[in-house]
């Protein structure tokens, strides 16, 4: 008798398990966790546009358990994707390529969808962009590096020197800064480096490189973004122009950028998950990479430091 009492407990647990393994209770609601590696503008941007745009493609009833990292730590990041994982959410949306990977580590069979891994290759997410082959998969900002370059000479002819600022531990930072260093070779041009581990690092980092530097250079650094009005303040202070990888750097008072808009991006995204949670395999969806870009000056920083915005193509937009 005690035998079968036990049986029949067994079975109940594995009919239990198995109905919440599918992820969705009986009314079909749908959750997704979305893991924001932490708080900035761009990522917020990105996360607003996100949900935004699935409403407007009529998922109006998910459930979406938005959670923020904080800083650049993975300890956090992966303990959020635990709590993900545990509570069986549908997909995770990951923010930003340390978000993606802490998901990427923590689950191999729920989707996870990353929104702007500036090089998801280098970062491990994907082997290759055409063909994910795993449970990961989402879109790319990588940078247009040559534009940015392009741009800073056509603003700033005399520089011969760029400082980088980056943060060592974001393989997203390290795989631009990387080509950023290989074209500013071939260009004959210069670099010093100062890295940071956290935002309270910044300043230091740039006020370290002043005096040795005709400009400063940051790609998609989330870490550097986080302290953008405290690193522009240095580099006006300086006399000195910042060029970012992102809008976003630039309207918190860097000089000027050549970079995609993260609203598109984040409507991309919520594109992509709509056709997986429609059935289409992440295996099989490549990564989207935007292609269209933003040329932005801010006219502030440019008066702030005599940099001459007349005779710019009216496609450059100035602000504020
Ligand atoms: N591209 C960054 C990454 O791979 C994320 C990001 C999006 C970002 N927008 C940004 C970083 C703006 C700094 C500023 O993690």
């Amino acid at each position: 008798m005690k035998k079968l009492l036990l049986i029949a407990v067994c079975l109940i647990t594995i009919a239990i398990t198995l109905t919440s393994c599918t992820g969705r209770n009986d009314d079909g609601q749908i959750t997704i966790g979305i893991l924001q590696m932490m708080e900035h503008p761009s990522l917020d941007l990105i996360r607003e546009s996100f949900i935004e745009e699935m409403l407007a493609l009529g998922y109006t009833d998910v459930v979406f358990d938005h959670r923020n990292g904080v800083g650049a730590d993975m300890t956090t990041l992966t303990s959020i994707a635990q709590i993900f994982v545990g509570n069986e959410v549908d997909l995770i949306l990951a923010i930003a390529t340390p978000a993606a990977i802490a998901a990427a580590a923590t689950t191999s069979d729920i989707p996870v969808i990353f929104a702007a891994a500036s090089d998801p290759v280098a970062a491990g997410l994907v082997p290759s962009l055409q063909q994910p082959d795993a449970n990961v998969t989402g879109t790319s900002d990588a940078l247009p590096l040559e534009a940015i370059f392009d741009f800073a000479y056509e603003l700033a002819p005399h520089i011969q020197t760029f400082g980088l600022v980056y943060n060592l531990g974001e393989v997203n930072s390290v795989a631009a800064i990387n080509n950023a260093k290989t074209l500013l070779v071939e260009r004959g041009l210069s670099y010093r480096e100062a890295t940071v581990a956290g935002t309270g690092d910044v300043q230091q980092a740039a006020l370290s490189l002043v005096g040795h530097v005709d400009a400063f250079f940051t790609p998609t650094d989330n870490t550097v973004a986080a302290a953008m009005p405290i690193y522009a303040q240095v580099a006006i202070d300086a006399g000195l122009p910042i060029f970012t990888g992102a809008d976003s750097m630039v309207l918190d008072g860097g000089l000027a950028t050549v970079g995609i808009d993260y609203s598109i991006l984040g409507a991309e995204t919520a594109r992509m998950v709509s056709r997986i949670l429609g059935g289409a395999l992440v295996a099989d969806t490549p990564v989207v990479v935007m292609q269209e870009f933003r040329m932005i000056v801010n006219r502030n920083t440019a008066n702030a430091i005599g940099i001459n915005l007349e005779g710019l193509g009216d496609y450059v937009e100035i602000y504020p």
